[in-house]
Formats: C-alpha cells, structure tokens, sequence
C-alpha cells in the first residue's frame, strides 16, 4: 500500500509519520514539498506518487488570523482538499482528512453527533466546512475525522503556553464557559492508523467521524492540571493566583464555540475502540514535555 502523508510536520503529522510506518510505503511531504496553496503543482505531485492512501495533516489552522486571511484559509482547506478528493476519486484512492468541532454551532450542553447540523462561527470553521464537503461531493472513499483542541509534546500548544506563562506571571485568568476534550495527536494518529485498516477490508466504513479523547473539561480546568502537575513536579512557578473567566473577558477576532462536547459512540462502535480519557494523555505529554 503506497500512502502520502501531508502536513508530515504539524501536531498531527508528525505522530502519523510515526503510525503509518508499518501499514506500508509511506511517502511524508513537508509544506514545501507538498503546498496545498500550489494546485498545479500539488496535481503533479499526486500524480507521480500514485497514493492508495493520502492522508492531509496539512491545513490552515491559524483560527484568528483566517478572519482577515479568508481567501488564503479557504484555498488551503477548500479548494486543496476538493483538489485531493477529485483526484483520489479518480485514482479510487483513500481519502483521510481531519476536521474540526469548530464546524458545530457550539450551542447548548449535548454532545455533537456526526448528524447534527452544522453552523460554523468563524471563517476557519466555514473553510473546513466547505472541505468536508468538497470530499463528499467529489465521492471520494475517505475518512473525515472532526477533532478537538490538539496538543503534541512537540509544536505549539495551550499546555505549553500556560506553563510558560505561570513561570514568568503571578496572576492569569483563564476561559471556564468552552467545553471540549483536549486530544492527543498521538491518539489521532494512531486511531487513523486502525481506521485506515479496517477500511481497506471494509470500504463501507466510509464516512465522517468524531475523533477526540474521552471527556470534556474547560480550558481554565485543562490549565489547572497543568500547573497541578508542574508544581508535583518541583517546577517553580511566579503564579499565586488563576482567575476562571467568560470568554467575555477575552476577546477574539475568531467567535469561538462553548460547546465542543463531540459524541464519540460512532467512531467507537463502528472500530471496536474506546478512547481514553482527556487527562491521561495530557498528563502524558506533560512527563514527556517536563522531563526535556
Ligand atoms: N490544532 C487544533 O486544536 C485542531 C482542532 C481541531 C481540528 N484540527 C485539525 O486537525 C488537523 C491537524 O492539525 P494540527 O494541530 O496538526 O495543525 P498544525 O500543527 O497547525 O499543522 C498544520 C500543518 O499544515 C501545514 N501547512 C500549512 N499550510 C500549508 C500549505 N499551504 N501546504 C501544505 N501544508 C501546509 C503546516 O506546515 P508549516 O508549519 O510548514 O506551515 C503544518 O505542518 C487540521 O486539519 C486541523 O484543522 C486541529
């Protein structure tokens, strides 16, 4: 099985050039190798490689600046993946692509179910939208996994910035009215790499799925693990004192969800998984990222 990895050095990226190794010939293009903001050449590319399998980490996730960077935000999240789902369609290729909860409204306490309606609140959202729905007009078969408040031991995160910011700051305040299940890139890709077995048996598995850790929490919840286990761990801290405050009192360009709770009995049913919860992979990447 030939599978082109893209995005190979995002959050997500990374960890599936780790899970794919073994399921066979793994091609991983960087942002260079593989511009989804170049179509021609992104064509070719795909063309010469001949993928069973594309697997797009890439994408444009900056959510505040695709506010006033529209067209850049859709092309990278619209038009490359109608782009890779035509061409995977031709080639009956698999498409795997990730998605976001930012496609929901973010109303009400419920979990999302993959069926609910849709209803972005920001341009980044709207252009993943309208990514997802690109693969399911091309009729592609694929794989859409809509995921939740990434981290990684490596890269950028939310954990990381408030660890930073409770060394250099006494005081902080932080969101308590958005809820969601911070999720591991590592368990995105390795729940990619069982999804994308089970389907080359079964291709009727096609579809759309949530993927994220098991539980929900609030950012000011999520940040207060952090500082909980840096201060078990003998980190020297400036924060005395962390405020729980409404979205509110931190505005954004970006409107953002308070409701990211995702159902996950679709993606768990359907591979016979059972995703764990939220705060043990945090607490994992936390060793990882405190012990370097
Ligand atoms: N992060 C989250 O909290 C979150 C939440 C829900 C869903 N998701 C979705 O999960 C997926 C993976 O996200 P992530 O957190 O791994 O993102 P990430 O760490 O921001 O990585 C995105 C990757 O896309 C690449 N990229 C950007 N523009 C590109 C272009 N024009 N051509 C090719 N590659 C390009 C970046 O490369 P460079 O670094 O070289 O620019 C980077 O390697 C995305 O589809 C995202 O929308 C993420």
């Amino acid at each position: 099985m030939n599978i082109l990895l893209l995005g190979k050095n995002g959050q997500v990226g990374w960890e599936l050039q780790r899970a794919l190794a073994p399921l066979g010939s793994l091609v991983a293009l960087d942002s260079r190798e593989g511009d989804l903001s170049q179509p021609e050449s992104l064509r070719q590319t795909l063309r010469a490689i001949r993928p069973d399998v594309i697997v797009n980490a890439a994408a444009y996730t900056a959510v505040d600046k695709a506010e006033s960077e529209s067209d850049r935000a859709w092309l990278i999240n619209a038009g490359a993946v109608a782009l890779l789902a035509e061409e995977a369609r031709a080639a009956g290729a698999l498409l795997v692509h990730y998605s976001t909860d930012y496609v929901y409204p973010g109303d009400g306490q419920r979990p999302w179910r993959e069926t609910d309606a849709t209803g972005p609140l920001n341009v980044y959202g709207q252009s993943k939208l309208a990514g997802e729905q690109a693969i399911l007009a091309a009729g592609a078969r694929h794989l859409i996994f809509r995921t939740s408040w990434v981290y990684a031991a490596r890269g950028n995160n939310f954990a990381k910035t408030m660890l930073r910011l409770a060394k250099e700051k006494p005081a902080l305040a932080v969101i308590n009215d958005q809820h969601g299940a911070p999720t591991g890139a590592d368990l995105i890709a390795d729940t990619t790499a069982h999804a994308i077995r089970a389907l080359r048996q079964q291709p009727a598995l096609s579809g759309t799925y949530h993927l994220a850790a098991a539980g929900t929490t609030t950012w000011y919840d999520y940040a207060a693990l952090v500082f909980a286990v840096a201060r078990q761990r003998g980190i020297p801290l400036a924060l005395t004192a962390c405020s729980a405050v409404p979205t509110s009192a931190y505005p954004t360009p970006a409107a953002r969800p308070r409701n990211s709770r995702l159902d996950l009995s679709r993606l768990e049913q359907t591979f016979g998984l059972t995703m764990p919860d939220w705060e043990r992979g945090v607490r994992r990447m936390l060793d990882e990222v405190l012990d370097n």
